[in-house]
């Protein structure tokens, strides 16, 4: 077979294009071809007389090869967030919990509303606030916290609302040989997430792993929007997951302690009569 080079030596005649090496391309290290000459007077008018220089280094090769990297990644991102919404992220109240839904009976629970507003409102500035809501049970904390995902993925944007015992399950499995994803494919999920809700923190049991990992979690979302809900108060949260865990999180945080009534009683009387 007859080289590029060859056929246009046929065609153009053997000086009518110069073929040199200029040296190595800085992006991709490979040598930068030069290729010039005149056209010959025999080509179209257009071109006849022109002067023509092309250079080519491994630099289109480097983009395609980055471009398939890049969409790869995509797609395994979108795995990934697919997984997470599959595997309960949410119960299926928390699906349907809305902003508009959201009725606050405390001056607190009024608070804590304002305060996921601004978190949504604030999401992707270079300054996210971050939230952390503490209280007891069934007063809305995890509702406002998956309100603010729907606002947030309606959107555009891209929104994780897990629970942490269960995300703490989850990573376990990917030790497993049979895992779809690695530990780090998970993490680069948590990380890259616009934003991300660690509910019910402290639920876990605590063990070094587990503070390990939540650190690794916690760490990579610094200066990410990053919305918490837990059932302890600071102290008893510092005891279970360590000062180290606890100090990140305090970071650029609206911390409030809401105040009110289990919305759970109010179901269990209408269904009961208690
Ligand atoms: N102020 C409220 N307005 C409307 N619905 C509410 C309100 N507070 C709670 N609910 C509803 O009550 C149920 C329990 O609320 P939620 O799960 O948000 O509680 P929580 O504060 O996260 O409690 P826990 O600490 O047990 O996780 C949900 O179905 C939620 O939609
Ligand atoms: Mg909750
Ligand atoms: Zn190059």
């Amino acid at each position: 077979m007859q080289s590029m080079k060859q056929v246009s030596e046929k065609i153009f005649g053997k000086n009518a294009f110069k073929t040199k090496v200029i040296g190595d391309c800085k992006t991709c290290s490979k040598p930068i071809i030069e290729v010039s000459g005149t056209y010959p007077e025999f080509m179209p008018s257009n071109l006849a007389g022109k002067v023509y220089k092309s250079r080519k280094c491994g630099c289109e090769d480097l983009a395609l090869a980055r471009a398939a990297e890049e969409s790869h990644k995509r797609m395994l991102q979108k795995k990934i967030l697919h997984i997470f919404e599959q595997h309960s992220i949410m119960n299926e109240k928390q699906k349907g919990s809305t902003l508009a839904a959201f009725e606050p009976d405390t001056e607190t629970q009024q608070k804590a509303f304002q305060i996921t507003k601004d978190f949504i409102a604030d999401v992707t500035s270079e300054t996210p606030t971050n939230v952390l809501l503490s209280g007891s049970y069934g007063i809305g904390k995890s509702h406002l916290a998956a309100a603010a995902c729907h606002e947030i993925t309606k959107a555009g944007k891209t929104a994780i609302f897990i629970n942490v015992p269960k995300l703490l399950t989850k990573f376990k499995s990917t030790y497993r040989k049979d895992s779809e994803f690695t530990e780090d494919q998970l993490l680069h999920m948590l990380e890259t997430v616009d934003a991300l809700v660690l509910d019910d923190l402290g639920a876990n049991k605590a063990t070094d792993w587990t503070d390990e990992m939540l650190f690794q979690i916690i760490d990579s979302r610094q200066g990410k929007a990053t919305f918490y809900t837990t059932n302890l108060t600071g102290k008893e949260l510092v005891q279970l997951i360590g000062d180290r865990n606890m100090e990140r999180i305090k970071t650029d945080t609206k911390v409030l302690r809401v105040e009110g009534r289990s919305r759970r009683d109010f179901i269990a009387e209408k269904d009961w009569g208690f």
